[in-house]
């Protein structure tokens, strides 16, 4: 969300004659856009900020801006604490950004205005290098009040985009030669242009140009429509991924976080997903270490992670967000039982993921190839529609944007490799090979 976010803060400053610099220590002004979801992304700021120190000492007239959550959250007490703040500008305050800039160069301090709550940037073309693959925020804020999370507050309440605005940024992201898009929002299942849900916005995302794959993350169980999942089926290009966010499998700390479905409607929806998609693939989201896990409910977290065998998980180490109604319970999980869970949660999911990639050894996979590896120009690495980073090797003139079919002879927990390449269309269909 912020790497789109921060495309949207360069098109409106492109627009206005500012220009990237090279490097920090060019720059006349530094936006560091900023998250806070969880504690340790807030931390990482902070080091930021430690390491920019010394440009800001080198040039007092550099300007230093936090933009994002961060900057939502803390506001003014960003800019009494860290005197080399000059500048913050909340996510829904971007449009006028140029205005607290110019306060900032005068020597003031630039703190951003809200205007409303209501910010799409729908008339905002996103500034964009060429590139194989590119983000489109659809939607912004969350109306979930999950009540660990801090993202309702920053970001406020749930507006969707109009529909034609983000069919016509596809067709744009054609003609420049894009392959891939990634539809995004806090909670995607609950998009609404005027009626139009999720998998009407998917369908026509689809349609635009059958040759680029479309991504889209977040889904929340609650919402995940029969609908979405035929729409995902019937439309080759809108990749068989999901993401599921299951942050808990005890259905005692899913009603605490909010979370309002229940394990077994968790699993019914990942059942009928694996019917009606042969081969999907899912990730979640899994906290460990929320107020009064016990371990009881630990071990039924690691119960549905190997009822579903996830292909991957983002696993977290539960941190308070002030404000949020979890903040005012006691956070009575010790440090140590939280990392020792976390770590079983993720020692259990690398196993997982080994199991679940070797299954594919011997089978065909269709890549869409990113680049040489990073490991070697030998080899060249794509991702499967299923979100796999697949390794072949770099012969026959294969580049960045082909798709190709591949047999896998081998596989890690992280990655496949592949061998015997074809060069093919997006439905797997070959391509006759010129010399
Ligand atoms: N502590 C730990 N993890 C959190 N997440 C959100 N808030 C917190 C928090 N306070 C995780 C959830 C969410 C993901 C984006 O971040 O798993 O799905
Ligand atoms: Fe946060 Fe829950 Fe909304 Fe996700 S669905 S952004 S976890 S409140």
């Amino acid at each position: 969300m912020n790497f789109a976010d921060t495309e949207v803060i360069l098109s409106i400053l492109k627009s206005q004659g500012y220009s990237i610099s090279n490097t920090p220590e060019e720059a006349n002004v530094i936006l560091l856009n900023t998250c806070s979801v969880r504690d340790n992304a807030e931390q990482r700021i902070h080091g930021r900020l430690g390491n920019l120190k010394k440009i800001k000492e080198k040039n007092p007239e550099t300007v230093i801006g936090l933009v994002g959550c961060m900057a939502e959250r803390l506001r003014e007490e960003l800019i009494e604490q860290k005197k080399m703040i000059d500048l913050v500008v909340g996510p829904d305050e971007y449009r006028r950004i140029s205005e607290y800039i110019d306060k900032a160069f005068d020597g003031g301090k630039g703190i951003g205005v809200r205007l409303s709550r209501t910010e799409t940037y729908d008339d905002i073309i996103p500034y964009r290098e060429d590139g194989l693959a590119a983000w489109i925020s659809v939607m912004r804020g969350c109306d979930k009040f999950c009540t660990f999370c801090v993202v309702p507050f920053t970001r406020g309440r749930e507006r969707s985009r109009n529909l034609e605005s983000i069919t016509t940024e596809i067709k744009q992201l054609s003609k420049r030669g894009f392959k891939e898009v990634s539809l995004l929002g806090q909670n995607v299942n609950s998009y609404d242009d005027n009626g139009r849900d999720f998998a009407d916005l998917l369908a026509a995302a689809a349609k635009v140009d059958r040759t680029i794959r479309i991504r889209f993350t977040t889904s929340h169980p609650q919402d995940l429509s029969d609908k979405l999942l035929y729409t995902i089926a019937e439309n080759q290009n809108i990749c068989n991924y999901i993401h599921l966010p299951v942050q808990s499998g005890s259905n005692r700390a899913l009603e605490l976080m909010n979370r309002s479905y229940t394990i077994e409607h968790y699993l019914d929806i990942i059942d009928k997903a694996r019917k009606i998609i042969p081969g999907v693939s899912f990730s979640t989201d899994i906290i460990a270490g929320f107020p009064t896990e016990t371990d009881e409910d630990h071990k039924m977290t690691l119960e549905v992670m190997m009822r579903v065998r996830y292909d991957g998980a983002y696993m977290f180490k539960y941190s308070p967000r002030d404000g949020t109604k979890a903040a005012k319970m006691k956070d009575d999980v010790p440090e140590q039982t939280k990392i020792k869970r976390l770590n079983e949660i993720i020692d259990l999911q690398q196993k997982i993921s080994f199991e679940v990639n070797q299954e594919l050894i011997g089978g065909e996979e269709i890549i869409l190839i990113e680049g040489t590896s990073r490991k070697s120009d030998e080899f060249l690495a794509g991702k499967t529609d299923t979100n796999k980073v697949v390794i072949i090797p770099n012969k026959n003139g294969l580049k960045r944007g082909d798709y190709v079919s591949c047999k896998i002879i081998r596989a890690t927990s992280a990655t496949l490799f592949g061998d015997e390449v074809k060069l093919v269309e997006l439905n797997g269909k070959e391509i006759a090979q010129t010399a």
